[in-house]
């Protein structure tokens, strides 16, 4: 990162910035392939919380997507030729929901291999080899709801969900927060993601709002970024994983409003377009999706609005039916 720090968003510098993206099959690319599926869901997202979905062509992103469908397993890897992966299959299913475009996947096979990886105590493995972690039963419950409510409803349900309420609430710790397994520490992003699962099965009462928001609040540094743990350094991308949470709480307003966007914006590159973990680092899609998130759940002005559960475009959500009961802050003019 070179000149000046900005006091906005530059939004046309991002937008260029993740057209930019893989036009450079350098060395990074080519270490990256384990996250690409995953990366084409960041940026487009970040794209549609600026207003600029087109910038990305829609019939590339979706054949990439259908190109990385592993028919053995019956789910979407991170890349072409690459085995199927819970993470990567619910990122196909955002990227084509958000492309209306699900239809031109095997729904019925995909259900299927989400609800095979569901494990005898109730939590979920990313995929066959059998790694269990919260962000997989977040990952399972929220592609299911998007594919149809029905695969977690009583009578046609396709998994176990007493049993995830039961892991979920296992993993609950005396801070109110929520850890990748029983016993693990609590962590804001094991935290979201066990609370947008709690929320998309409407089973929020399980959770300790009060001490859980104050921990939560207790993310933000003396300089304006928030953590994802005690004692650890702040990092643009916990501006999604706590605001979310917060947000989830209905307690967003228990945050420094102005001080988080001065962090936020102090993380972009003024000259290449990107968002950074922290001011001076180098850019990336994960953080910069992830600073745009949580301005736009801040207010920041001529943004639109994310869902919190889902990290995705609120209005799609709702068109979904899929709406919960989150509160943003009040989005300023300017
Ligand atoms: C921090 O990870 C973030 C998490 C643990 C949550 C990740 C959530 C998912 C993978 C679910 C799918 C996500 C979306 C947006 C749909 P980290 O490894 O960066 O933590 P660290 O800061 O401690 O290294
Ligand atoms: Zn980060």
């Amino acid at each position: 990162m070179k000149s000046n720090i900005s006091t906005e968003l530059l939004v046309d510098s991002h937008v260029k910035f993740i057209q930019s993206l893989g036009e450079d099959r350098d060395l990074t690319y080519h270490l990256t392939t384990h996250l690409r599926m995953n990366a084409v869901y960041w940026a487009v997202t970040a794209l549609c919380i600026m207003g600029r979905k087109e910038a990305l062509d829609r019939e590339q992103m979706i054949d990439f997507v259908l190109s990385c469908w592993d028919d053995e397993a019956g789910g979407f890897g991170s890349h072409p030729g690459h085995d199927a992966h819970l993470l990567s299959t619910l990122s196909a299913i955002q990227i084509l929901t958000i492309q209306d475009a699900v239809d031109r996947m095997d729904v019925p096979r995909v259900v299927k291999f989400i609800s095979s990886l569901q494990t005898s105590s109730g939590t979920f493995a990313g995929d066959h080899y059998g790694e269990t972690d919260t962000r997989f039963s977040y990952c399972a419950i929220n592609a299911l709801s998007l594919l149809d409510m029905k695969y977690l409803t009583p009578g046609t349900a396709v998994i176990d969900v007493d049993k995830v309420i039961d892991h979920i609430s296992r993993c609950r710790n005396f801070d109110g927060g929520f850890g990748s397994g029983v016993g693990a520490e609590s962590h804001a992003g094991q935290v979201w993601v066990c609370l947008a699962a709690l929320s998309i099965l409407g089973r929020l009462d399980i959770v300790d709002e009060k001490t859980l928001g104050w921990w939560l609040a207790e993310r933000q540094l003396p300089n304006g970024g928030l953590n994802g743990r005690p004692e650890k350094l702040e990092d643009v991308c916990y501006s999604f994983w706590v605001l979310s949470s917060l947000s989830i709480l209905r307690k967003l307003h228990w945050i420094n409003r102005d001080a988080l966007i001065s962090f936020i914006l102090s993380a972009q590159d003024p000259d290449d377009g990107g968002i950074a973990d922290r001011p001076g680092d180098m850019c990336d899609v994960f953080h910069t999706l992830f600073g745009i998130a949580g301005l736009s759940l801040l207010g920041y002005p001529n943004l639109q609005d994310i869902d919190p559960v889902y990290c995705m475009p609120a209005k799609l959500i709702e068109k979904k039916g899929l709406k919960k009961t989150w509160l943003a802050l009040p989005r300023h003019l300017s």
